[in-house]
């Protein structure tokens, strides 16, 4: 295949582009400064000038607190941004992969959320997310949309990273213990969305590492996995007052992704174990600060 990589510079796009290099496939990496995907003749040039098979769309303003006051930013980045790429993908002839959010359901429902469940999004950024998968449905009938959570890798700012440089600094944490989501590698879900492009896959799926836990219970697992003797104390969403509403739980229901690709992904304690056993020290840019913490 032949792939075109928005967003390519950022955490997830750092795991998806050498994905589809040890894969075989051909791969044309735009990160934001190459193509800024809220100006849609550039998108539409970039994506002609390359015929891609697939735009793999991952450009996004990915602050969730940031989006509150942002929020028309948030729109034509995550909104406008994600169907100025499948319009180009659709002109152009190619399929369309956009990654979207747990954050586009409400989280009242404490059972995983199925792919056709009601969303109904608490922030900025879920409903500018929840505006980019409408967008991509009504630009490109070849899409996938890959709703995922909880993410953290290589190069990017994440709870894993934040977590261990506290950690290593000796603590104390205080982690916030009423959001329940899925802890998501970004290396295990690369993965799938290269087969899922190269099965030529399309509709709204789900996909997550396998399992569900607290941000507080991550922290400690995070913990145990360094052997830091280190106290982790639990605080609630209204303890640590961020500006945007986080859902209380947003597991996702992840069946019709195994029934595609035949297998479930791993659970979260073993891609975590093996996050931590392959990058070494906690990455440059992680905070060792010392205030409470939840992730995203
Ligand atoms: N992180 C999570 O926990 C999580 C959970 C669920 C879904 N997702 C989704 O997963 C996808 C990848 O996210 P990520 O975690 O890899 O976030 P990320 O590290 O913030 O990557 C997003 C990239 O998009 C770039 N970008 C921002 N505005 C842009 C624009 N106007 N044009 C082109 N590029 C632009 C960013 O560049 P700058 O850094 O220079 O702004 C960044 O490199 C996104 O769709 C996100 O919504 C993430």
């Amino acid at each position: 295949m032949n792939v075109l990589v928005t967003g390519a510079g950022g955490m997830l796009g750092q795991a998806v582009v050498p994905a589809l290099e040890r894969a075989g496939h051909a791969v044309t990496a735009l990160a934001r400064a190459e193509l800024d995907v809220t100006r849609e003749a550039d998108v539409r040039g970039a994506v002609a000038g390359s015929a891609p098979d697939w735009v793999c769309h991952l450009a996004a303003y990915t602050d969730v607190d940031g989006c509150e006051t942002r929020s028309d930013h948030a729109m034509l980045v995550n909104g406008k941004g994600a169907g100025y790429a499948a319009a180009a993908a659709a002109q152009a002839g190619a399929a369309v992969l956009a990654v979207s959010t747990d954050y586009v359901f409400a989280g009242d429902d404490p059972s995983p959320r199925r792919e056709s469940d009601p969303v109904g999004p608490l922030s900025a950024y879920g409903r500018s997310k929840l505006a980019g998968e409408e967008a991509v449905r009504a630009a490109n009938p070849r899409h996938v949309i890959v709703r995922t959570a909880w993410l953290y890798g290589r190069g990017g700012k994440n709870f894993v990273d934040t977590i261990r440089a506290r950690a290593a600094a000796g603590g104390p944490l205080a982690v916030v213990d009423d959001q329940r989501g899925s802890p998501t590698w970004t290396g295990d879900l690369a993965q799938v969305l290269v087969e899922l492009m190269e099965r030529g896959a399309s509709g709204t799926l789900h996909s997550t590492n396998d399992g569900a836990c607290t941000w507080h219970e991550l922290a400690c697992e995070i913990c145990a996995l360094m052997g830091a003797d280190v106290e982790v104390a639990r605080i609630s969403s209204a303890q640590l007052a961020r500006p945007a509403r986080r859902p209380a739980s947003s597991v996702l229901d992840t069946g019709r992704l195994e029934r595609e690709l035949g297998r479930r992904l791993p659970h979260w304690r073993d891609a975590l174990a093996r996050y931590m056993g392959c990058t070494g020290q906690p990455a440059e840019h992680a905070s060792a600060g010392r205030g409470p913490e939840q992730g995203r």
